[in-house]
């Protein structure tokens, strides 16, 4: 699995110490970034092996899916 996510921001987010672990997301899809909100998933279950999935600005739908070579 592979995809495209468009970001905008310029900036980085300052994510502060913290008593207990928190999760920050990794594959782009979080409607909560930085922190990982379980959209990973939509990610397991809809992109397929070999495919390069571009999402819109929104981060919910795939608008194009290319071969991943
Ligand atoms: S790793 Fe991105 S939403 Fe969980």
């Amino acid at each position: 699995m592979a995809r495209l996510v468009r970001h905008e921001a310029c900036n980085p987010i300052e994510v502060k110490p913290q008593e207990k672990s928190v999760w920050i997301c990794a594959c782009g899809l979080s409607q909560n970034l930085p922190f990982c909100d379980g959209n990973h998933k939509l990610a397991r279950q809809s992109e397929p092996e070999g495919k390069l999935c571009i999402y819109d600005k929104d981060r919910k739908t795939v608008i194009e899916m290319r071969d991943d070579s």
